[in-house]
């Protein structure tokens, strides 16, 4: 049987599509990328400046991936040959590639939190913060890592291969409401720590100097992480969408999902500076590797840490999962659709080839550093302003027309969000595109220079 004679799946319910897209949207960027970004750019002026980039940007750019999807009903390599002429129906392809190197080394990471969520039952944290460190080198890349690896993946893969309603949707429905009332109840613990009001008040009360100062690298950053955390930029939500069968309101399903992953971002910080400060670590400090080494630290510092620390590292192991399955969906979405393969066998497939890819960077951080600079600040970045370039200014009535399925005629708001797709959303993927090819020629030509040479 080809694949034209089956059926394509749908969602069961709205809850499932939005719970599936908060699930994909909430990841290891709001829990582990968010918090530092936020300390590395000096506290409430970030917080600031993405929040605005999130309306600005990433509310226009998700709802344009999702009438995308749903008009098409197809994977991001169908919709792009349907929507597209010329190189534009080979966009699509980019978006695939881009899932598969994401996913293999953020599944990578996400094995660290597993074996971190282990840790903590097992032995509890070390306080000291350069045991710590050591402690984190060792477990983050080799055997260790790749065998957490291979858990994580088998994970993914077990939930896609059984399908959109039954695996993907009921998964879903489980770890969101979970992963809400967890941070909730750490971010009410954290309030009653001794840093707490040092804190609120570094994360909260934006310093207008800071920003004036730091603008320039401020700017893409909050940009970029907008992007990132909402999943955008790799069909994601193009994927999602076109498993939609009735006319939905995707703007006001849209504002949900955003705000769902704003706030569980939000939250985090909440959750995050008060347990930092309370063991007196300058927020500023830690950088990637940070959630492992300084807050691991802390947690060892703190009455009862190896719990709360267990409990935080499981809550950020299923949030990475929720969206690793999203990752591997637009993967197989593709393989079922356009070469007729069997839901099962594409997904075993696919997440053999993916843990394959990511091994590498489960051996070392280096290595991890290649894949995750090339895929989050050239890739995701090129393929969605592609799309946004293609459908802002080539296909702008066919976007407002399918957004207006579901919502009624939208009067002049459908110029309006056509026109920030075509200003501030292409400039701002831009300059982000620009800044991310310096960044990671200054990755090649430095640190990755210097480790080829230490082989
Ligand atoms: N949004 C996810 C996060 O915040 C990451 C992600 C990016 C997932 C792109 C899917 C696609 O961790």
């Amino acid at each position: 049987m080809s694949s034209v004679d089956i059926p394509r799946e749908q969602w069961a319910t709205r809850v499932g599509f939005i719970f599936a897209a908060v699930g994909s949207a909430v990841g290891l960027g709001n829990i582990w990328r968010f918090p530092f970004q936020v300390g590395q750019e000096g506290g409430a002026g970030f917080l600031l400046m993405y929040l605005l980039f999130i309306v600005v940007i990433g509310f226009p750019a998700m709802l344009v991936e999702f009438v995308v999807g749903r008009r098409t009903e197809r994977n991001p390599v169908g919709a792009l040959k349907e929507i597209g002429s010329g190189i534009w129906q080979y966009v699509g392809w980019i978006f695939i590639a881009t899932g598969f190197v994401i996913l293999s080394y953020y599944s990578v990471v996400a094995g660290w939190t597993i074996r971190y969520t282990i840790l903590g039952l097992q032995d509890g944290y070390i306080a000291d913060a350069a045991e710590a460190e050591g402690q984190f080198v060792t477990l983050a890349s080799g055997l260790d890592a790749i065998l957490f690896h291979a858990i994580f993946m088998a994970a993914v893969i077990a939930i896609v291969a059984v399908g959109i309603e039954r695996g993907i949707e009921l998964a879903v429905k489980v770890m969101v409401p979970a992963i809400i009332i967890i941070t909730i109840g750490l971010a009410i613990y954290a309030a009653t720590l001794p840093g707490a009001g040092e804190a609120y008040s570094y994360y909260l009360s934006p310093e207008w100097g800071v920003i004036a100062d730091n603008w320039q690298s401020i700017v893409p950053a909050a940009a970029g992480q907008a992007f990132f955390t909402l999943s955008l930029g790799m069909g994601v939500m193009i994927t999602y969408a076109s498993y939609l069968g009735e006319d939905r309101n995707l703007a006001e399903d849209g504002a949900i999902i955003i705000g769902f992953d704003t706030s569980i971002a939000f939250i985090t910080g909440l959750i995050v500076f008060p347990i930092l400060f309370t063991a007196g670590v300058d927020p500023a400090d830690p950088g990637a590797g940070a959630i492992f080494v300084s807050l691991a630290a802390a947690f060892g510092d703190l009455t009862l840490g190896w719990l709360i620390g267990a409990v935080f590292f499981g809550t950020v192991a299923i949030a990475a999962l929720s969206s690793a399955i999203s990752l591997m969906e637009v993967v197989v979405s593709y393989i079922i659709d356009e070469r007729g393969i069997s839901r099962p066998t594409a997904a075993i497939g696919i997440g053999g080839a993916m843990f394959l890819l990511g091994v590498p960077s489960a051996y070392d951080l280096v290595l991890l550093d290649l894949f995750d600079l090339f895929a989050d600040q050239i890739l995701l970045v090129l393929g969605g302003l592609l799309l946004m370039i293609l459908v802002g200014w080539s296909l702008p009535d066919l976007a407002v027309d399918e957004l207006q399925r579901g919502i009624g005629d939208l009067g002049s708001l459908g110029p309006a969000w056509i026109w920030a797709v075509r200003i501030p959303v292409i400039l701002v993927l831009l300059v982000a595109l620009v800044l991310g090819i310096l960044d990671y020629y200054e990755f090649l030509t430095g640190p990755f220079a210097e480790w080829v040479g230490d082989q």
